[in-house]
């Protein structure tokens, strides 16, 4: 079986588990090894605060929190992501507002999150990085100047990409990276807020450990919080880590160009597309699109047709059933592979509770029915790709 993700634990990140278990005193929570994880986020980003937690949605929740995000508020964000994102305006009583995606880099349409801004509703903006291509958020932010409206980078998923030379999740207000097994690098599970904005960090500090005063009393609360902490083994297990991110990166990099030798020019099958400007890219997953119907959607896009909205779902019916034809050759042989994304807005709950259909938000609905993740970790190794490629190109041709 070649999985599709998994984590690169070596020797260094055992022993310094291992430190938290032989030598802590029974310090397994609030220790050292959660302000050294902390302390190399602020090298790593050059961010004046950071707070771990206990998952990226956490982190994502406490910034909405901070923000003062609630009731009728909308915040626009993707509907081409992890579902996290959108949900959080949710939790805090707020509207996501969706924008339709790039249909090259599948990260919101620039033009159109910027239009979607015009509104007084619109609160803030989650600008997600998703596959761990950084977004503009510079640009966002200048286009959006006289609005003053907050943007959110929703980088859990790109630690250590780089637009036009910044790094990604430090132009916003806050920024979010996630650890789950699956990311470029993991605490099990985990995530942390960067920020240079004390006030939001002083309520993210508080919040993730029940409201508590920072330098107040245990049973002193100061207002509501929760338990979102991150223990003292999942911060040590996160300091190997970190000390090993630019090796980690440098192999994912490299088994991301093995790929695209290996996948380059099969019929009908898109490679990732990665922006000029992304300066540097930490590659999180390798997500290849069924292209073939490609000139069919463009073609849709152009304008007004007849019975156009049947004639689309069709259109995605076609591309799911070779997409999923193709995850089926996949598994049967033995190598993981997963559909990423399903378009958020069509989720289940999200129709019921918007009333979204077909068509709201055409690039992302095309998109979402033609990709795969296909097997991609730090160590996947020559051979396994070699495999997959062949595995691909069998059934392609
Ligand atoms: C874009 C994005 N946002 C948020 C999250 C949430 O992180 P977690 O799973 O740690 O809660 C993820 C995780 O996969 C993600 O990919």
């Amino acid at each position: 079986m070649i999985p599709l993700s998994g984590p690169d634990i070596t020797e260094k990140e055992i022993s310094y588990v291992n430190d938290v278990l032989k030598n802590s005193n029974g310090i397994l929570s609030i220790g050292p090894w959660l302000e050294r994880f902390e302390e190399s986020f602020r090298q790593f980003t050059g961010k004046k605060y950071t707070v771990a937690v206990n998952s990226g949605t956490s982190a994502l929740f406490l910034i909405a929190n901070a923000m003062g995000w609630g009731n009728k508020d909308e915040i626009v964000t993707s509907p081409f992501s992890f579902i996290a994102s959108a949900n959080t305006p949710l939790f805090v009583g707020a509207t996501p507002k969706f924008v339709d995606i790039d249909f090259n880099t599948y990260n919101m349409d620039f033009n159109k999150a910027v239009k979607a801004c015009y509104s007084k509703k619109v609160k803030g903006i989650i600008a997600v990085d998703v596959f761990g291509q950084p977004m503009d958020i510079t640009g966002l932010k200048k286009s959006l100047k006289d609005k003053k409206i907050p943007v959110v980078e929703d980088s859990c998923e790109a630690l250590g990409s780089e637009y036009r030379g910044r790094k990604a999740g430090t132009a916003g207000i806050a920024g979010t990276y996630a650890f789950y097994p699956n990311k470029q690098i993991t605490t099990g599970e985990g995530g942390i807020i960067v920020t240079d904005n004390r006030k939001l960090y002083e309520y993210c500090i508080s919040a993730r450990s029940q409201g508590r005063a920072v330098t107040g009393l245990w049973l002193e609360h100061e207002r509501l919080g929760y338990n979102f902490r991150m223990s003292e083994l999942n911060a040590a297990l996160g300091v190997a880590q970190m000390e090993r991110l630019d090796e980690i990166m440098e192999k994912r990099n490299r088994a991301a160009g093995r790929y695209y030798e290996l996948l380059n020019g099969i019929n009908g099958i898109k490679l990732p597309h990665i922006d000029k400007n992304v300066t540097f890219m930490s590659w999180f997953v390798y997500v290849i699109r069924i292209s073939k119907y490609d000139n069919e959607f463009e073609e849709f896009r152009k304008g007004i047709q007849p019975d156009k909205i049947n004639k689309f779902k069709k259109l995605l019916r076609k591309t799911e059933k070779t997409r999923n034809d193709l995850m089926k050759h996949l598994s049967d042989h033995q190598i993981g592979c997963k559909p990423y994304f399903t378009p958020i807005h069509l989720q289940k709950f999200y129709k019921k509770m918007f009333g979204y259909k077909i068509g709201d938000y055409p690039v992302t609905e095309y998109v979402g029915s033609g990709t795969i993740s296909i097997p991609f970790f730090t160590n996947i190794t020559i051979k396994q790709q070699r495999n997959v490629a062949k595995k691909i190109k069998d059934f392609i041709q």
